[in-house]
């Protein structure tokens, strides 16, 4: 069963307030949707990535990531929409061209459409650069041995409380049962692909959009350099991390 990782990278990063859309900006020197495509190829267990950026930027994508097994394409108006446009890129390029005798017809032999593009998809957010490649792995590892959805989390640290729009509290949350949730997100293709043509609006997770088919999702422990870089805090601790151990994310 090969793996694709699609990574939406199409945002324009408006928190983080950069001069750059926030996939292209410097972290340690390496634009962050480097370090996030690198990190999913050093896993080990990523055959292919489909990346998704803003219309002007997929000759910059281009050069930035040339020799790698990657794809770019334009991604949506959110990020629902940039995961979609590449699985619709993914679908047009295994089963399309196939059918109609195209380049990637046949290069592998057997049944191309599941061959070229994936039987595994992770969807990746360019945004979290410094995700060690073991948390991929291991969601890899759980759609290997038999689940259909798996998404990395982690336990809040903070007590959560419930407020209202004038910002009174109206609770306190058990947060025991409450999980933050990450990416890499692994599906197998087919329930990825139904759960977003079932899809009405958008989603802020993949998860989100299989969970509203009423399929399981279950999960693995994810890990706290898989943070996403929202605020130019996050950009300044990711400096930070990668200043004092330069070798993560190379
Ligand atoms: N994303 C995307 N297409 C969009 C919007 C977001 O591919 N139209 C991607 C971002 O590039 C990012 C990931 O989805 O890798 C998570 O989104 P977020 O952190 O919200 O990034 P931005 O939308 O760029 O940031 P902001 O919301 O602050 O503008
Ligand atoms: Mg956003």
């Amino acid at each position: 069963m090969s793996v694709v990782a699609v990574v939406p990278a199409a945002g324009s990063g408006q928190r983080l307030g950069a001069a750059l859309p926030k996939a292209f900006v410097p972290v340690g020197g390496v634009p962050i949707l480097l370090r996030a495509v690198d990190g999913l190829l050093r896993s080990g267990v990523v055959d292919r990535v489909v990346v998704a950026v803003p219309a002007g930027q997929v000759g910059a994508a281009r050069s930035l990531l040339a020799g790698r097994p990657v794809v770019v394409i334009v991604g949506g108006s959110d990020r629902t929409g940039s995961v979609r446009n590449a699985l619709h890129a993914m679908d047009g390029a295994s089963g399309g061209e196939r059918a109609h005798g195209g380049e990637r017809a046949g290069t592998r032999g057997g049944d191309a459409h599941t061959e070229d593009f994936g039987d595994i998809v992770l969807v990746h957010d360019a945004a979290r650069p410094l995700t060690p490649p073991e948390l991929t792995a291991a969601v890899v590892a759980a759609i290997r041995s038999g689940r259909h959805a798996v998404v990395p989390v982690l336990p809040l640290a903070d007590t959560v409380k419930q407020v209202d729009g004038d910002g009174r509290v109206h609770g306190t949350v058990d947060r025991s049962v409450l999980r933050a949730v990450q990416t890499p997100q692994g599906f197998t293709r087919a329930l990825l692909e139904r759960a977003y043509d079932a899809a009405g609006s958008a989603a802020t997770d993949d998860a989100g959009l299989v969970e509203a088919l009423g399929e399981s999702v279950h999960t693995v422990p994810g890990h706290a350099s898989a943070f996403k870089i929202t605020t130019p805090w996050d950009l300044q601790l990711a400096e930070m991390l990668l200043a004092r151990t330069p070798e993560a994310g190379t």
